[in-house]
């Protein structure tokens, strides 16, 4: 059976006018920006980049043999691969649409090694994985006009964005007027220092929380914003272990951006067109010193030993005097000059601030954010059901409260509530193994042995190593 996904796409599709609007005119920038790793950050696989003569790995459960037409041939089944998410300087990861979704590819390419691998962070898992989803995040940093579908994970129009990579508009803001020479158009070195950085943070800062404002979030950040109006970002924590992609925090932590004020940015050593750098940057501030020698980066900010996962700080960035000095931040803590409300701190430590959730939830005006976590929290007393009912009220496409409020209505008794959320849930998102294994569960009680089967095929064929949806679909038959 063909499931037809009909969803209409999110919000404003991105309207802005594409980066070939402005070859004409800033001809040299055009050509230089495209060649750099963020321009070819994704795109439609097929531009002759991999090679194909080391494409056979084991991985959990499998031996994984990828085929120059880009199928992962896992033995119980193949995905294919449409598109590519990493320029390749380091490595790329792929993705492939089942039934109008997006999911990662469990096979990524290692380029150092020209070979095939099993995608990072998927060794944990004791079976083929192929439907972790692809995230609107992932597609908001590596691509641009993310063409997301709403109230899902991860439903994308097909192509999955109007323009591969990091177009122009992402740092200049929307281009259409300056194009028709009729409006300015926005400079970001121009820009008030922390609007200025926020061009970069949206995606050079992952931090270890990334709290979306109450209705807000990434995509909703245009540039000359704050990005701390639209997304609150927490760094350190993990125990102080260093985190991906936090240039930026590293860098705000550097005695040079300390000490300089608003000067040093990120713009100062990186040309943001060519995505090099400019080694001489830090004689605008420095001179040369006895014993120290022209390669100041050498010494000051070395490189880390290995650089195959995907999102790594490969370039020690806290430009210390004797490197490996600064510290990472042990405590959860916001980025810089951010700053966080009492709601976003609760929602990047929920656990440790239970009293300020409940407070929040019993305010008219609660987000459904806040009332999920809370819900979560209150999971484990059985007291969640009426704040997930009181979340998708906000947001009756809610993923995780249709999910867990169908838990509670089964336990009730009220089986054909539960169906329905489940039913729903599940069709939004079919990636979810629970909300299937759940609603097929529900379907056997209900006497709908049909129903099930159904559900439980559609679950196998988002997971189909999934030993569990196969042994309840071998007791139904
Ligand atoms: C029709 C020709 C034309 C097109 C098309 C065009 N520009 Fe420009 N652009 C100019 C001219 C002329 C200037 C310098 C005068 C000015 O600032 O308007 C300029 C200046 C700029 C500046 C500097 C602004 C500042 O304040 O420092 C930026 C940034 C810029 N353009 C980006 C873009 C982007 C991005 C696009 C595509 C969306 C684009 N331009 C398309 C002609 C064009
Ligand atoms: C829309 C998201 C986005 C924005 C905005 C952005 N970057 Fe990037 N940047 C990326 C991604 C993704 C990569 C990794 C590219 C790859 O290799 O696939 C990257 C890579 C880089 C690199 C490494 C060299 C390269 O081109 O691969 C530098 C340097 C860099 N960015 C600097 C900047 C600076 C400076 C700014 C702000 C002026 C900025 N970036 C804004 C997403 C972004
Ligand atoms: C918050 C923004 C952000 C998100 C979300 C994000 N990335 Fe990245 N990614 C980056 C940046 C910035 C770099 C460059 C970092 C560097 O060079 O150290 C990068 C680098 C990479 C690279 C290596 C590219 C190269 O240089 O060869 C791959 C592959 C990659 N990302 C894949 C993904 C995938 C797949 C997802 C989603 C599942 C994802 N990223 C989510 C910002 C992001
Ligand atoms: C990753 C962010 C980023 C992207 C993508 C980007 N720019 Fe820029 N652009 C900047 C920054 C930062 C400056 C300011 C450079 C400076 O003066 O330090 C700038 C400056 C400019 C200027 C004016 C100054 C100059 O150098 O002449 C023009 C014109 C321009 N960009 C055009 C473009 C065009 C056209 C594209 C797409 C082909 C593009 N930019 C893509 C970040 C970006
Ligand atoms: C915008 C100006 C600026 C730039 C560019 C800059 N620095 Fe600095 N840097 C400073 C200031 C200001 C200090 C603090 C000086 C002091 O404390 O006396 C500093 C401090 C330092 C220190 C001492 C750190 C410590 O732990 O005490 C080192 C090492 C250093 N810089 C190296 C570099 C290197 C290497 C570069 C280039 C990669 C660079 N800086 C670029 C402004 C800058
Ligand atoms: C004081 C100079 C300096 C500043 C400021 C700076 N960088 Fe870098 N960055 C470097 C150097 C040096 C490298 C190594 C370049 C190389 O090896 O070619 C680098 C490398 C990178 C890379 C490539 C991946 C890696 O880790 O090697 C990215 C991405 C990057 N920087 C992002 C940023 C972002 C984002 C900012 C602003 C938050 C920033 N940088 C600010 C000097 C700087
Ligand atoms: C061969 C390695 C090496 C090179 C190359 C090097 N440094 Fe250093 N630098 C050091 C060491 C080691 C110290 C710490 C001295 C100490 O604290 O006893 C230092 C200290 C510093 C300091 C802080 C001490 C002070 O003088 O106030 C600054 C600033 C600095 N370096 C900047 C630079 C700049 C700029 C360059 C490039 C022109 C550079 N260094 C090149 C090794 C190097």
């Amino acid at each position: 059976m063909r499931w037809l996904v009909a969803l209409a796409l999110a919000g404003a599709v991105w309207a802005e006018t594409g980066s070939w609007a402005c070859a004409p005119c800033h001809r040299e920038i055009f050509e230089k920006q495209r060649r750099s790793g963020m321009a070819r950050s994704s795109g439609r696989v097929g531009d002759g980049f991999e090679k194909f003569d080391a494409g056979v790995f084991r991985g959990p459960g499998a031996r994984y043999r990828v085929t120059p037409t880009y199928e992962v041939d896992f033995g119980k089944g193949t995905f294919r691969m449409e598109y590519f998410v990493g320029s390749g300087a380091v490595g790329r990861s792929y993705a492939g649409f089942v039934d109008g979704f997006l999911f990662q590819s469990p096979a990524s390419y290692y380029s150092a090694r020209g070979a095939w691998g099993l995608s990072p962070g998927y060794a944990t898992k004791p079976f083929v994985d192929v439907a972790r989803p692809v995230e609107r995040a992932c597609l908001q940093c590596h691509a641009t006009g993310a063409r997301a579908a709403a109230g899902t994970q991860n439903a994308f129009g097909d192509p999955p964005f109007a323009e591969g990579g990091v177009g122009c508009e992402r740092c200049h803001g929307a281009g259409e007027s300056h194009v028709a020479r009729t409006g300015p158009i926005i400079n970001p070195a121009k820009l008030p220092a922390a609007r200025r950085d926020s061009v970069c943070l949206q995606c050079h800062l992952t931090g270890a929380a990334r709290v979306a404002r109450a209705g807000k979030g990434p995509e909703t950040f245009r540039v000359g914003e704050l990005l701390s109006d639209h997304l609150m970002v927490f760094v350190g924590g993990r125990g102080g272990e260093r985190a991906a992609t936090d240039h930026a925090e590293q860098l705000a932590r550097s005695r040079c951006a300390q000490a300089s004020g608003e000067k040093l940015w990120c713009g100062t050593c990186h040309d943001a067109h060519a995505g090099s750098t400019r080694q001489a940057a830090c004689l605008d501030c420095h001179k040369p010193h006895a014993n120290g020698g022209a390669d100041c980066a050498g010494c000051h900010m070395p490189k880390g030993r290995s650089r195959e996962g995907e999102h790594v700080v490969y370039t020690d960035h806290t430009i210390a005097r004797k490197p490996g000095s600064v510290a990472a931040l042990k405590e959860l803590r916001p980025f810089a000059w951010m700053a966080p409300t009492e709601r976003e701190w609760a929602l990047a430590e929920p656990a440790k601030n239970l009293g300020v959730l409940e407070k929040l939830a019993a305010r008219a005006d609660a987000d459904a954010a806040v009332l999920v976590q809370l819900a979560q929290l209150y999971d484990g007393r059985g007291k969640g059901g009426v704040l997930y009912e009181r979340a998708l009220g906000l947001q009756p496409d809610h993923a995780t409260a249709m999910a867990n409020l169908g838990i509670y209505r089964m336990q009730e008794g009220r089986s054909r509530e539960a169906l329905a959320l489940w039913t729903k849930a599940f069709a939004k998102n079919p990636g979810l193994l629970a909300v299937g294994l759940n609603l097929a569960m529900g379907q056997v009680q209900a006497g709908d042995k049909l129903g099930a089967a159904a559900t439980l095929r559609r679950v196998l064929r988002f997971h189909p190593d999934s030993a569990q949806a196969r042994d309840l679909l071998g007791k139904l038959l």
